[in-house]
């Protein structure tokens, strides 16, 4: 079967399956299985595939089709232009949350720090922390995982972009690992924690549902619960004028602000590119 074909048929079959994604898929698959890029597919449409090539699409297009993210089937993702691992330990990478490393950019730019230091709570693949640290030269950031399994994932991570030695992980529940020393020098905290309401987990796609960790999703009964907890902690880490960015889900703006008490705290709602609630930016006074 030549390339062309090959993402023709692969569509079509992803597509009968009612796979949303189903061009860009097979598309991607297909250039797992080539080591073409995009370009290439096109530039080499004649070539026709080996049979070990073809026959590793076929089952690749497969387990798409039964709900595997095609991420976690090449083993890697896209995230504000850098090159991620990801297995099924981690959350994949997702473009909402580039709007977080905007927003942590522009903080870190406002409070012009000389040599910031960053915490990244529930850091999964070290999409976040390791963007920052390649991003900002001089940035110094500690990022938390409960999930060993991902903390792997995250130092691998570093170490492709070449930012080991400015990352420190831990694993450990929220804030309780990073060194008490830095209690009112943290100059932002970035957390994309679990935000989805328990009962909402089921109605998931099931991409999501079944295969992304359960541990990255569930957000408690209103899906606030962690950024609760989180909270205590948060103030007495950061440093007067500090900035904590925390992901939301749509609709969730105004609860996650209401756990922020005025008294200490200014913060503001922000919207993706579609316009829904993503994220609560909160200055500490
Ligand atoms: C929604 S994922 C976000 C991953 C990554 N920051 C990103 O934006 O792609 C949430 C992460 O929080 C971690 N997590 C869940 N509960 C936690 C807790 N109590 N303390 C630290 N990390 C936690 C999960 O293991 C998961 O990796």
């Amino acid at each position: 079967m030549r390339i062309q074909e090959a993402l023709w048929v692969g569509g079509r079959f992803l597509k009968e399956r009612e796979i949303p994604s189903w061009k860009l898929d097979a598309r991607v698959l297909l250039s797992a299985v080539t080591s073409l890029d995009r370009t290439g597919l096109v530039l080499k449409g004649d070539l026709s595939l080996e049979a070990e090539q073809q026959e590793h699409y076929h089952k690749l297009l497969e387990r798409r089709a039964a709900g595997e993210p095609a991420a976690y089937l090449i083993g890697h993702k896209e995230f504000m232009g850098l090159d991620f691992k990801v297995t099924p330990a981690v959350l994949i990478p997702r473009p909402d949350t580039e709007l977080m490393v905007e927003m942590a950019l522009a903080c870190l730019k406002e409070s012009q720090e000389r040599l910031p230091v960053v915490v990244d709570v529930g850091t999964g693949s070290g999409a976040v922390a390791v963007s920052l640290a390649y991003l900002l030269p001089e940035l110094r950031v500690h990022a938390v995982d409960l999930s060993e399994q991902a903390l792997a994932v995250a130092r691998e991570n570093a170490l492709r972009h070449g930012v080991e030695k400015r990352v420190s992980f831990y694993a450990g529940n929220l804030l309780d690992p990073v060194d008490e020393k830095l209690q009112q020098n943290i100059h932002l905290i970035t957390a994309n924690l679990p935000y989805i309401p328990t009962t909402d987990i089921p109605g998931l796609m099931a991409d999501v549902r079944n295969f992304e960790p359960h541990l990255a999703l569930d957000g408690g009964v209103d899906g606030l619960e962690l950024y609760r907890r989180l909270l205590p902690k948060a103030s007495k880490y950061l440093a007067p004028g500090g900035h904590l960015l925390m992901e939301i889900g749509p609709g969730q703006g105004q609860e996650a602000i209401n756990i922020l008490p005025l008294k200490y705290w200014v913060a503001e709602i922000y919207r993706d590119l579609a316009h829904r609630e993503r994220l609560v930016v909160a200055r500490k006074l």
